[in-house]
């Protein structure tokens, strides 16, 4: 769970303005280690910027960036705009969604994944593109996918096995 300090942190580096609630939904939400939008996070926001709760959760619905499930460790994006599509976005989906056993929208058992289906990423010029939590992967095919998913899975792994080892 986040700490109300970063919350009231980032609501105050955004000068306590309710206009900018968006900006601030998102910052609490890359500042969760599961990216997502916490119950905690919005009641303190909410009490913090003196508006209803209702409205919190209006915004942070409207827009599909922000979630208010928990996250895997690494969050993976898939373009479904046009150009992604026309170069083969389905096949990568689905290659994507076979190898980890879950569809567009879910999480691993593990809470090491997760896969969303997002608007252009900004990398049409190599689509189709995935974003794994802030890298843009592109030219993408099936095959290249599923070994990004093989290197994301082994280096989780050895974080693992460094954080648990003792000197
Ligand atoms: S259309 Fe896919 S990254 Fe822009």
């Amino acid at each position: 769970m986040m700490s109300s300090t970063i919350v009231q942190d980032i609501i105050h580096q955004h000068g306590g303005d309710k206009a900018l609630l968006l900006q601030v939904l998102l910052a609490v939400q890359d500042a969760d280690p599961q990216k997502y939008l916490s119950e905690e996070s919005v009641n303190e926001i909410a009490r913090i910027l003196e508006i209803p709760r209702s409205r919190v959760y209006s915004t942070a619905s409207f827009y599909s960036e922000i979630s208010l499930q928990p996250r895997g460790i690494y969050l993976i994006r898939v373009c479904t705009n046009a150009p992604c599509e026309n170069a083969g976005k389905a096949l990568v989906l689905q290659a994507i969604e076979k190898e980890l056993g879950i569809g567009a929208g879910q999480t691993t058992s593990d809470g090491i994944f997760t896969v969303e289906c997002v608007n252009c990423l900004g990398a049409c010029y190599m689509s189709p593109a995935i974003k794994v939590n802030d890298v843009i992967y592109g030219d993408l095919t099936p095959e290249k996918a599923v070994k990004i998913i093989a290197e994301l899975r082994k280096e989780y792994q050895d974080g693992q096995n460094t954080s648990g080892s003792c000197i």
